[in-house]
């Protein structure tokens, strides 16, 4: 027997493949503490179904991505058909995975410019005859191709699809599929609510938690392929040589895996670092600082993805701290990473406090100026809507709004305004709105989707909801958030229903009744959200500490935009922030149909009511009720969807394990106390101003307005 010393790099392959194996699910006896996620191996029902034509593999290829294919159909076809397959290289072999270069007998099928009109990391999964038998063929013009129609076909097994007459071709619609983890050098997550950062930056580069391997496997699984390691409000220190080196040993892990990794940069960091007396981006020494700093990143990591850069917004520096543009700041940097094909993200939140402005108009104005001023190799990153990750907010006015520069989505995965990790909401529904807004841009059928997917560089960021919480997001349901994430970033037109069902299936349970049941809750539960918390298009109701709890009457934050108040604007006559002509006149960012649209409060979606409009409490709405009682009606509905969901919960006693099933209950427990309190708070404070009763249906709240506005909401 040899043991492998600790710390030797032996040491490290053998412990991650023990690691790999447990986290796959060998044993299927240990209640399920939901580590694996949605790749979870356990022997499916139709397995006796498949045993008969997975006989064996043959994956033809050798790199690192090769390796870790063959231990995903090893362990993944062990693990869901309940018996060890052998995974060689024959050519008669039931299933035969690799690419043209890689594989005779993918060679010989003629596919060879087909595969590679596919999308760089598109795949082809088909069912083929080779003389008298049929054979399952994964194949692409990459290895990282290979490998995710590796993870798709594994999907097929864990949602019992039908393997006979396989005729799959897949290709990604966005390129950049990338999540941003606001991790902070000290191991601390900003809005992050599962647990610390999966970095551990202290013991990098020498040793090499496991744990990274399974992160980078989650991800390939959803075509996840870039990983912004550090926070947005970035601290300089990651981009010294320390640093640099912690974070290559990062990227030798997910290399396989087709991730790239990014950075966050500080815009300052030649002063910090480099001892400059500027930042400023025309100043040679400054631009040779980035360019000598572009060099010795790529020198460690060759596939270095880019920088992504918070620039002049929430007191982080940038460009105009120099009297320069936002375009200035981004092609320097742009031009640095250039020869290395790296890439600049700057980020588009930006919203300077100025008298009597209107926060949701303020990245339109200081970046729409800059359309096709952007070099080549920069991505505008925007937020879905343009305040801030609310509950619900109507699509960014940047969508559609920049023809000539490359917008990318940001998306928050991570609910800093939803419950933390505490509240069940699946995102992909409010996801979808997002993607099927109309812009207009183009005329009728502009969606969002197909703007953003049109452009010469196409991408996607979501901010991650991950940590080192065992099970890696805070709460078992949200992992469906992540997978939702990468499954709408391959195809922001994949329906909410299909992501509910496919996740639902490989994560929780195969009972055809269970999974009808848990998809319902899933696909109801953002609307039940945006019910107790903002209905009819409130928003920013939150505690200015923790964006957890309810206060809408917080007025006391030093920047008006950072104060309940100034969003809802609660009087005698009504609520809402009017953001049409007779207002901030922001409306006027859309195109011509969407604006007429908003602008008028009869046509405007009362989803988005007191977004745009400041609404008298008699408002009459189409179900022919006030304002005022329709919004109660709401909150109450709210309430009424969490106790239903507890209810329904639990009768999946026994059909869900327990660890899982009880970890879900309890967390049911608190966001329905939180539902209360948001209700009740948010109604005795509007009630102040409307004056009106609490209509028929809506619970008297159980403790007076002061009680509420005394005490913080606990998470
Ligand atoms: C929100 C969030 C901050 C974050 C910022 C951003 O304001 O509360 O924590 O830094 O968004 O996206 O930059």
């Amino acid at each position: 027997m040899v043991y492998f010393k600790p710390g030797s790099t032996r040491y490290f392959v053998k412990a991650s493949f023990v690691l790999f194996v447990l986290f796959c699910g060998i044993s299927a006896v240990k209640a399920d503490d939901g580590y694996r996620l949605w790749l979870r191996y356990d022997k499916v029902p139709s397995a006796d179904k498949y045993r008969d034509r997975i006989q064996s593999i043959a994956v033809h290829g050798k790199s690192a991505t090769f390796d870790a294919i063959r231990r995903e159909l090893s362990v993944g076809c062990a693990g869901l058909l309940g018996t060890s397959i052998v995974v060689g290289d024959r050519d008669d072999a039931s299933v035969i995975v690799g690419t043209p270069q890689t594989s005779n007998f993918i060679r010989k099928l003629g596919w060879v410019i087909e595969l590679q009109r596919i999308e760089p990391g598109g795949y082809r999964i088909r069912t083929v005859r080779d003389g008298n038998r049929s054979v399952i063929v994964i194949a692409s013009a990459t290895d990282v191709g290979t490998l995710y129609g590796t993870f798709h076909f594994l999907r097929l097994l864990q949602t019992e699809q039908p393997l006979a007459r396989l005729h799959l071709d897949q290709s990604p619609r966005l390129s950049f599929r990338i999540l941003n983890h606001w991790d902070n050098l000290d191991g601390s997550i900003e809005r992050g609510y599962a647990g610390k950062s999966l970095w551990n930056w202290s013991e990098l580069p020498a040793h090499i938690d496991p744990r990274l391997t399974d992160y980078a496997r989650a991800n390939a699984s959803i075509g996840i392929n870039g990983s912004v390691l550090n926070n947005v409000n970035a601290n300089a220190q990651i981009l010294t040589a320390e640093y640099l080196e912690k974070v290559a040993a990062i990227a030798n892990v997910f290399r396989p895996y087709g991730i790239r990794v990014y950075l966050s940069a500080r815009f300052s960091a030649p002063i910090e670092l480099g001892k400059l007396p500027t930042a400023d981006p025309l100043d040679r020494a400054v631009i040779e600082w980035w360019k000598a700093k572009a060099d010795e990143i790529y020198k460690l990591i060759p596939d270095f993805g880019g920088f992504v850069v918070k620039a002049n917004s929430e007191g982080q520096p940038g460009p105009r701290t120099y009297s320069r543009t936002h375009a200035d700041g981004a092609n320097m940097l742009a031009a640095a990473l250039e020869p290395h094909l790296g890439l600049v993200i700057w980020r588009a939140f930006v919203y300077d406090m100025k008298p009597g402005y209107d926060r949701a108009g303020a990245a339109y104005e200081n970046l729409h100026p800059f359309d096709g001023k952007f070099a080549r190799n920069v991505l505008l990153q925007v937020k879905n809507g343009p305040i801030d990750f609310q509950p619900r907010e109507p699509f960014h006015p940047l969508f559609g709004g920049m023809p000539q520069t490359q917008v990318i989505p940001e998306l928050q995965i991570t609910q800093e305004y939803l419950g933390f990790s505490n509240h069940f909401v699946f995102l992909a529904t409010m996801w979808r709105e997002f993607f099927d807004s109309d812009t207009y841009a183009d005329g009728r059928g502009s969606t969002v989707a197909k703007e953003v997917s049109d452009k010469y560089l196409s991408g996607i960021s979501g901010v991650a909801n991950t940590g080192s919480d065992r099970n890696w997001t805070g709460h078992h349901m949200l992992q469906a958030n992540w997978y939702a994430f990468g499954r709408l970033a391959w195809n922001p037109d994949t329906s909410s229903e299909q992501i509910a069902t496919e996740w639902t299936r490989m994560t929780l349970t195969h009972d055809p009744k269970a999974v009808a049941t848990i998809v319902r809750m899933m696909l109801g539960s953002h609307e039940a959200v945006v019910n107790y918390m903002t209905p009819l298009g409130l928003h920013h109701l939150f505690w200015g500490g923790h964006h957890y709890g309810p206060a809408p009457w917080w007025d006391t934050e030093k920047r008006d935009d950072w104060n309940p108040v100034y969003y809802h604007k609660a009087d005698a006559f009504g609520i809402g922030f009017d953001r049409t002509k007779t207002g901030s006149n922001t409306v006027s960012q859309y195109h011509p149909p969407v604006r007429r649209q908003f602008e008028d409060l009869q046509r405007c979606p009362e989803k988005f009511l007191l977004w745009f409009h400041h609404v008298s409490w008699d408002h009459k709405m189409k179900s022919g009720r006030t304002l005022w009682d329709e919004m109660a009606l709401h909150y109450q509905e709210g309430v009424d969807w969490v106790r239903s969901t507890r209810a329904t919960w639990a009768d999946l006693r026994g059909v869900i394990d327990d660890e899982r099933y009880t970890a879900v209950s309890d967390k049911l427990v608190i966001q329905e106390r939180d539902a209360v309190w948001w209700r009740d708070a948010c109604l005795l404070y509007f009630q102040t101003f409307a004056k009106r009763p609490l209509p028929a249906g809506v619970e008297k709240p159980a403790h007076a307005l002061a009680d509420y506005k005394a005490k913080a909401l606990d998470y």
